[in-house]
């Protein structure tokens, strides 16, 4: 599959070096342009680009860049991605260490991924936002395996989302659906299934304890 990542940091790398060791076709890119790229290039035979051209022809697009630089990204970001592609955000909102105070997200109560598809004028399926990124390596299993961990995936494009939860089970893991972007809530930083390392059962019973409220932790 043609899958372009926009982020090389430490879930990108990560989803580079695992979807490439799977055979996909990646192209990945960062915000200092793809000269910087030679070593992950080098190391896993992925093409490193331009931010711009990340999507071009890709059935999957996963934008893995700290969520205050969303609005900086390219115009037209996803332009040349190939029709109903499924674009994965893996975004978290860290006012405090990271991000400082958006307001969109924190006074009119809209999930961090409704935010950022505002942004990237496109549907958005949130996937791994919660997963260690070491845990991209290391703790992938085959299906069935008793220890396999358990990922929520919400999004309102139900296609877009089989697609995520096919390529997620490749990479070896299970997933949950989580609902829609609206209910993404349910998975940001702070609640039960954020940095949950367990199987399916405990994750819905973690999203199913979720609390809308933002915890104090996680407010600018
Ligand atoms: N780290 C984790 O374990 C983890 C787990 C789950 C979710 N997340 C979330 O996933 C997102 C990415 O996290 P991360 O830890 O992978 O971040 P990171 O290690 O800081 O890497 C961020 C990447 O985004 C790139 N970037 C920044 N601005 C860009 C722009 N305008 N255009 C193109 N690329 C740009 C950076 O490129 P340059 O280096 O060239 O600037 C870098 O490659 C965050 O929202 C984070 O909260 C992280």
């Amino acid at each position: 599959m043609k899958i372009g990542i926009i982020g090389a940091g430490n879930i990108g790398g990560n989803l580079t070096r695992r979807l490439t060791a799977l055979g996909h076709d990646v192209r990945v890119a960062n915000s200092r342009g793809p000269e910087t790229l030679r070593e992950l290039a080098e190391e896993t035979g992925a093409t490193p680009v331009r931010a711009e051209e990340a999507a071009e022809g890709a059935q999957v697009v996963v934008v893995t860049v700290p969520l205050k630089a969303v609005p900086d990204l390219p115009a037209g970001l996803l332009d040349g991605a190939a029709e109903g592609a499924a674009v994965i955000d893996t975004g978290n909102y860290y006012p405090r260490e990271r991000d400082g105070r958006i307001a969109a997200i924190e006074d009119e109560g809209r999930t961090e991924s409704a935010w950022t598809e505002q942004h990237l004028g496109h549907p958005v399926i949130k996937a791994f936002n919660g997963t260690y990124a070491q845990d991209i390596l290391d703790r992938h299993r085959p299906a069935g395996a008793p220890d396999r961990l358990a990922l929520p995936v919400a999004g309102d494009d139900e296609a877009a989302k089989r697609t995520v939860r096919e390529l997620i089970d490749e990479l070896g893991f299970d997933t949950v659906d989580a609902g829609a972007i609206a209910d993404s809530w349910r998975q940001q930083p702070g609640t039960p299934v954020y940095g949950l390392r367990e199987g399916e059962a405990a994750v819905r019973k973690a999203l199913r304890e979720a609390t809308p409220e933002r915890p104090a932790d996680f407010r600018g």
